[in-house]
């Protein structure tokens, strides 16, 4: 049985006062059993935010993180800062770092060892454009991009990885994928980790879906085989529309 992990993945928003707050409301929220809660803030707040939720069982997060452990990379955060200050998250390869800041399968792949080899759980970012979906090539971009950014991983260290599967078009656009639309993806996803590694593997991946999870849409989500979880931009800056999320969670264990 896969513990059910909700993310709240914060991008570029919020000032401390906001950061602060919104990490002390969560913190302080009865948390249903059984579902593993994450957020990730800008690096700026990290700090203030493991202030807010220490103790309690929220996990902080970085949204990204350079393989090298420290030197001349002006502007970079690596993995070793992010576990010093306390981090037990990092999310890799989101499609916003893959559009804008030239993140490729082969950059995800170095800091998906570094972060696996310094304790990290981290957040493998997949999913297609429109006109990849259009064209029917869903399957095949998803394949290739887990592939490229897997590669070299022993089937023990695939096991301890998060997937989120995040169709590009449905995010931060209102447009959400249906639940069997995603679920077909993500059923795809265990079956080629299945085929690569191995059965005991591919089961305790955790795979989020992400791309306009809503209170009002996260429980169908959520209730398909396959999805695992959650992986939420702009409904994770309210603490009630991401605690709704959460309890959605649980209700679908
Ligand atoms: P969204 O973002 O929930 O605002 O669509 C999800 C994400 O980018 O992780």
């Amino acid at each position: 049985m896969r513990t059910p992990f909700i993310a709240g993945n914060w991008k570029m928003n919020l000032d401390r006062t906001g950061a602060v707050a919104l990490s002390k409301a969560i913190a302080q929220a009865t948390l249903p059993e059984g579902v593993e809660v994450g957020i990730c803030p800008p690096t700026v707040y990290l700090g203030d935010c493991l202030a807010e939720t220490d103790g309690s069982p929220v996990g902080v997060g970085g949204q990204d993180m350079h393989f090298e452990p420290n030197g001349a990379f002006t502007g970079e955060t690596s993995g070793d800062m992010l576990v010093d200050i306390g981090c037990r998250y990092v999310i890799l390869g989101h499609s916003e770092r893959r559009q804008f800041f030239g993140e490729t399968d082969a950059s995800v792949n170095k800091k998906l060892m570094v972060a696996l080899e310094k304790g990290l759980i981290p957040i493998v970012c997949v999913g297609e454009l429109l006109e990849q979906r259009e064209a029917g090539q869903t399957q095949q971009v998803v394949q290739e991009q887990v592939e490229g950014s897997l590669a070299g991983l022993t089937p023990e260290q695939v096991a301890q990885i998060v997937i989120a599967y995040e169709p590009v078009w449905a995010i931060g656009t209102g447009k959400v994928a249906t639940p069997e639309q995603a679920e077909e993806v993500h059923a795809d996803l265990r079956s080629l980790l299945e085929s690569r590694y191995n059965t005991e593997s591919s089961s305790k991946v955790r795979i989020q879906y992400g791309g306009s999870v809503k209170p009002g849409n996260a429980e169908e989500l959520l209730a398909q085989p396959n999805i695992d979880g959650a992986l939420v931009g702009g409904a994770s800056l309210q603490a009630e529309s991401f605690l709704a999320i959460i309890e959605a969670a649980q209700a679908t264990r």
